[in-house]
């Protein structure tokens, strides 16, 4: 089995193995799993490229090591415990033997369909069971993943479509979202119309039922192509560097970019990231709340769990429905071993008050995780007192779309927990913190920029489609490094505390935002001239958009103009993008060569007017006086 840590002194041993023999490592790693053809050799990369290859020449299925390979001795383990939106409708669960022949079914109706190896199929579906078949009946037959999360517009699903060139969509009819029922089939309807012209086919599953418009030529109900299908399909045999899913995040400018993973390094990695960071024994419930539509429900819904035959759950709904206890009610229910979620849904629950967290029986946890943004100290008390009753670790977990798993953690009960500190680094990770000008921070107790210096075999391979973006982004800052675009700190015994996003990405409730995207989103609106977007600090949220808006004369800062921006933001992006606070200003801060100084902006929004730092250089330095005068009065 995959290498499961057990003390601190095996953690310092591992690490330092890791570091003076990496090749080793991971080849032990890798040689738990099971390979249609070995590899030749365990790693072949240049980051200047990049040109990264894990396991070169090796062959495998993900989903033979995700299912196959654990019928044996685990074949009526439950695989998948699935639980409504509705606590009054019945849970489901998939055994690993029902999840194999699932899989097998969804893979031989796209077969069907004519979808083939290397084709590219765009998911936009609820939390339901058919989205984890859906995915891995993809890796099944060689197709390429690539969900898009649903709560994101029909204008920035056909952009993903469109960038993917995906052969097909796979959908549902509505989704159930707490009180809420979201019209999917309606929004990839949208979609279609914007553009997708490399769509075929829209495959619909059936899910509250309702009524939804057809086409004949295009769209086919999921559960008539799915029956009668055959509950074998022989999995393809992948080259290890083969596709294994796109996965779009948002970057400082343009468009959100699709992160490529491959087969073979994902797989090793996402299964012994989970097993160490959540520290899983056989018979466990596991449990993370986050979206298959982003990369923690990829890695530690789908592929980790069931890579490591855990029980993982999914869970349809949202934390406040039908009331703030709902987490908690769950965790009770099923008792839920190990809970990974996201510091902005324990804001959220602890201002709900702590009534909400008595009555549900919580001593089955042993592990609390926390994901995506930084986790701040009350939150990390409440989480620690409230929930874990002070006897279950916290591990804050530090990864990226990009690095594919965790990769910066504590590990529960090996090494200790600080709150806000994402701690160490895993076997075979190898983080730095560099200076502006490119040296590496080796002292403790200083901030810098956080990179990692060695290959890993999960990390991004490319951008679909444009590589050189890849190599600019990642890899140019500092070369020979992958630059993460985050900001850390390590204190004096060498944990790392990351601060958070160093580039014009802002990180709205754990989401991934660009600010260039919400910008021209913003321009879309007919009265705007001009925007500028930055992040704030926000209570519940970690960071709120802040919208700076020269708009045409005339226009009033009132409710109709405001609300008329975040129905424009919702159209292009979707909700999660809408800016909190909407300010027109008339001018904005920039420099001779027109570049908006949004350090200034930044400041005004988190009302930090102090120090202003140099304007001198500014083309307009009056405006900066205006904007506050406008913002505080
Ligand atoms: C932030 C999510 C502080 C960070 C898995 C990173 C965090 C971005 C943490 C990636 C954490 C993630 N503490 N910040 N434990 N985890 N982040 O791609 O800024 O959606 O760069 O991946 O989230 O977001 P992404």
């Amino acid at each position: 089995m995959t290498l499961q840590i057990q003390s601190l002194e095996q953690y310092q041993k591992i690490y330092k193995e890791s570091v003076e023999h990496p090749e080793k490592f991971w080849a032990a790693q890798a040689e738990t799993f099971t390979w249609r053809k070995p590899w030749s050799k365990v790693m072949e990369t240049n980051l200047s490229e990049p040109s990264i290859k894990w396991f070169v020449d090796g062959k495998l299925n993900i989903t033979e090591n995700c299912l196959d390979r654990h019928i044996p001795t685990k074949g009526e383990q439950t695989a998948i415990l699935w639980e409504p939106n509705d606590p009054n409708e019945k849970e489901i669960r998939l055994s690993y033997r029902e999840l194999l022949a699932e899989v097998c079914k969804v893979s031989n109706a796209l077969k069907q369909k004519g979808i083939k190896k290397g084709d590219r199929v765009v998911f936009y579906m609820p939390m339901v069971p058919e989205l984890a078949i859906g995915v891995l009946a993809c890796a099944r037959i060689g197709a390429v993943h690539s969900v898009v999360f649903a709560g994101f517009s029909a204008q920035a699903l056909a952009d993903r479509v469109d960038d993917a060139q995906a052969k097909m969509i796979i959908c549902s009819d509505y989704n159930q979202r707490g009180a809420k029922v979201i019209p999917v089939k309606q929004i990839v309807d949208d979609a279609m119309d914007i553009s997708c012209n490399s769509v075929e086919s829209v495959l619909v599953h059936r899910n509250t039922g309702g009524e939804v418009n057809w086409s004949d030529e295009i769209d086919q109900w999921w559960h008539e192509l799915v029956e009668g299908q055959e509950e074998i399909c022989t999995p393809e045999p992948m080259d290890s560097e083969d596709l294994l899913f796109i996965l779009y995040t948002s970057g400082s400018t343009g468009k959100p970019k699709g992160v490529v993973h491959t087969c073979g390094g994902y797989m090793v990695y996402s299964c012994y990231s989970f097993k160490n960071v959540f520290q899983y024994q056989e018979g466990d419930i596991y449990w993370c709340t986050a979206d298959i539509g982003w990369i923690t429900g990829h890695s530690y819904i789908v592929y980790g769990p069931l890579l490591a035959g855990a029980t993982t759950m999914i869970f349809e709904g949202v934390p406040t429905y039908p009331d703030a206890g709902r987490f908690w009610q769950i965790c009770a229910k099923h008792k839920v071993n190990q809970f990974y979620t996201a510091p902005t849904a324990i804001r959220a629950l602890m201002a709900c008050g702590d009534q909400h967290t008595q009555n549900h029986d919580l001593s089955d946890l042993k592990v609390l995780g926390s994901v995506g943004e930084p986790i701040n100290e009350e939150a990390w008390h409440w989480y620690n007192e409230k929930i874990g009753k002070n006897q279950c670790p916290i591990v804050d977990t530090w990864w990226q779309t990009e690095t594919g798993g965790i990769m910066i953690t504590p590990l529960p009960g090996i090494t200790d927990t600080k709150p806000c500190y994402a701690s160490y680094p895993l076997p075979g990770i190898q983080p730095c913190l560099m200076d502006a000008e490119g040296n590496e921070i080796l002292e403790n107790d200083k901030e810098g920029l956080l990179c990692i210096k060695y290959p890993w075999p999960s990390m991004i391979r490319t951008t679909y489609g444009d590589h050189d973006r890849c190599k600019q982004v990642y890899f140019s800052a500092f070369p020979g490094k992958y630059f993460t675009g985050d900001g850390a700190r390590r204190d004096s015994e060498g944990r790392l505390r990351i601060i958070g996003r160093v580039d014009d990405v802002i990180n709205v409730s754990g989401h991934r935002i660009g600010t260039a995207e919400v910008e021209n989103a913003i321009n879309e609106h007919p009265s705007v001239i001009e925007s500028a977007v930055v992040g704030y600090p926000h209570d519940i949220k970690g960071q709120g958009i802040f919208a700076y808006i020269i708009a045409e004369q005339g226009t009033w800062n009132d409710d109709s103009f405001q609300k008329g921006v975040k129905q424009t933001v919702s159209k292009v992006i979707g909700p999660i993008a809408k800016p909190d606070m909407i300010l027109i200003v008339p001018g904005l801060p920039k420099t001779r060569s027109g570049k908006i100084m949004r350090r200034i902006l930044r400041k005004i929004a988190a009302n930090e007017l102090d120090n202003m730092g140099d304007t001198s250089t500014l083309l307009n330095p009056n405006v900066v006086d205006e904007i506050i005068k406008l913002a505080y009065g």
